[in-house]
């Protein structure tokens, strides 16, 4: 049967007070609406329409790339006007519209299947989503006939003294008959507590109809929307929990998964070992054993097998196998370290190459530069890539040895098998075989302090 889906996210969310829309904000370095819309295309709904109204602009930017198509919603007049301003995505579809909310992103893709397939098999009009809790607060309650069959649901501000006491509430998820949907949205009346036109409502209207409406319980967890700052933080608590417990299940040893982030597109290989402090984020992939000590930060890169890394920041780029990073290493965009290379302490790479084998040990900046394989950097290495407007380009062929402290003052070109003194400043090229030495030399003036009356 055809499947789509309608995301709510007009909502400004006032209580996050931000300047972004709520739906924006990130859940394990993930947007809210953008993890409720991957788990709809996991789900095998690939029709998916978010509806936007506050904040649209910046909700559209950041979907641009989850191929999704959007409704506008002008004014916040309730969650059935919100699903009525999708009447154009909907009309003239037959089959199974699912309704979401962008700001509830613990839902599974094993429950929205199973939603979906409650709702199909039973062949429901509408099926809504009920969780039982303790304290039903704030939430929609779930009013039963007598034969147990779902009669309507009650907004919080609108219950009776008896319906308040009801503790299975609406947790705000959705199945409907895309038909039935369309023309009952019509009926619906906005004369409650909140002069809201509530998409609930749609749940009433249909029984009295006498059509079928079906509830499935899902787990509380899953439903738990955000609201505010806190509850974000504690939705980010147990995503956090269910990505670690996920990698620790596949092999990959987490030390304290309390204090490790890793984000939601992040692979880790097997038999990986992840020390506390690490931030893993974007669509970086860790490979199998490698060794990630305390307090790295990992965004967007690949780390090949292998790999040790300490205290260290690694962006855009890619680490080959067996290579050592940090502590303190700084490797910035568009860099790619070969294998068993090693990137000491205080050494930052940017948008550059480094061969296979090349050790750059300590102290050290690389800027806009392809550095060959064997090659070994003294301490204190500056490649000078920036004249004050333009950023040159540097070439060291392999197995070149830089000496401490040396300046390549870029554009510069150092040929293989190469030697540079200590403490040279090189702006020539440096040909293959060749010893350059780019220093004043020495000069010892004996006797000098006595002459001057300075010894004690
Ligand atoms: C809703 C349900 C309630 C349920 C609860 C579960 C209704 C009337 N009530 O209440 O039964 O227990 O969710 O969390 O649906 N939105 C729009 N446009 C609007 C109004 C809302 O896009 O005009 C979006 C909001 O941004 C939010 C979602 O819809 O993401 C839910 O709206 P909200 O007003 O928070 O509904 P609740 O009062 O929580
Ligand atoms: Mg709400």
């Amino acid at each position: 049967m055809y499947k789509c889906a309608l995301i709510l996210a007009a909502g400004k969310g006032k209580r996050m007070k931000s300047d972004l829309p709520k739906v924006l904000h990130k859940v394990c370095g993930k947007e809210m609406v953008n993890i409720v819309i991957d788990t709809m295309k996991k789900s095998a709904i690939n029709d998916v329409n978010v509806i936007i109204g506050k904040g649209a602009e910046l909700v559209k930017d950041a979907t641009a790339n989850m191929e999704v198509s959007y409704s506008f919603q002008e004014e916040q007049l309730g969650t059935g006007d919100a699903v009525k301003s999708a009447k154009e995505f909907l009309k003239g579809k037959k089959g199974t519209v699912a309704v979401f909310t962008g700001d509830a992103p613990l839902i599974t893709e094993a429950s929205v299947k199973s939603i979906l397939e409650f709702h199909e098999n039973g062949a429901y009009e509408a099926t809504i989503t009920t969780s039982i809790i303790d304290d039903p607060t704030g939430y929609g309650r779930i009013i039963r006939n007598s034969d147990n069959s779902v009669k309507k649901i009650v907004e919080h501000k609108d219950c009776s003294e008896d319906e308040l006491k009801v503790k299975e509430i609406n947790a705000g998820m959705y199945c409907f008959n895309i038909e039935s949907l369309m023309e009952t949205l019509e009926k619906l009346k906005n004369d409650n507590a909140q002069g809201e036109y509530y998409l609930t409502d749609v749940v009433e209207i249909l029984e009295s109809e006498g059509k079928k409406v079906g509830a499935i319980c899902v787990p509380f967890e899953q439903t738990l929307g955000v609201n505010s700052r806190v509850q974000l933080s504690e939705v980010g608590q147990i995503m956090k929990k269910r990505i670690n417990e996920f990698h620790m299940e596949n092999g990959v040893t987490i030390i304290d998964p309390n204090n490790t982030y890793i984000g939601l597109d992040v692979q880790i290989g097997s038999d990986t070992i992840i020390y506390p402090g690490n931030v893993l984020e974007g669509n970086t992939v860790i490979k199998e054993n490698c060794t990630l000590y305390p307090n790295s930060r990992i965004d967007n890169s690949t780390v090949e097998k292998g790999v040790v890394i300490q205290s260290s920041v690694i962006l855009d780029s890619h680490v080959g196998e067996n290579t050592t990073v940090g502590p303190y290493a700084y490797i910035r965009p568009e860099s790619k370290i070969g294998s068993n290379a090693r990137i000491g302490d205080f050494v930052e790479i940017k948008k550059s190459t480094i061969g296979d084998n090349t050790k750059v040990s300590h102290l050290t900046y690389i800027g806009d530069a392809e550095v060959g394989s064997g090659c070994n950097f003294g301490c204190g290495t500056v490649v000078v890539n920036y004249d004050g407007k333009v950023k040159h380009k540097t070439i060291i062929g392999n197995n070149s040895f830089i000496g401490c402290n040396t300046n390549l003052v870029s554009p510069v070109t150092v040929e293989d098998n190469t030697y540079i003194a200590a403490g040279s400043t090189i702006t020539d090229k440096v040909p293959e075989g060749s010893l350059a030495i780019a220093r004043a030399r020495q000069v010892v003036k004996e006797g000098w302090n006595k002459k001057k009356g300075l010894s004690k």
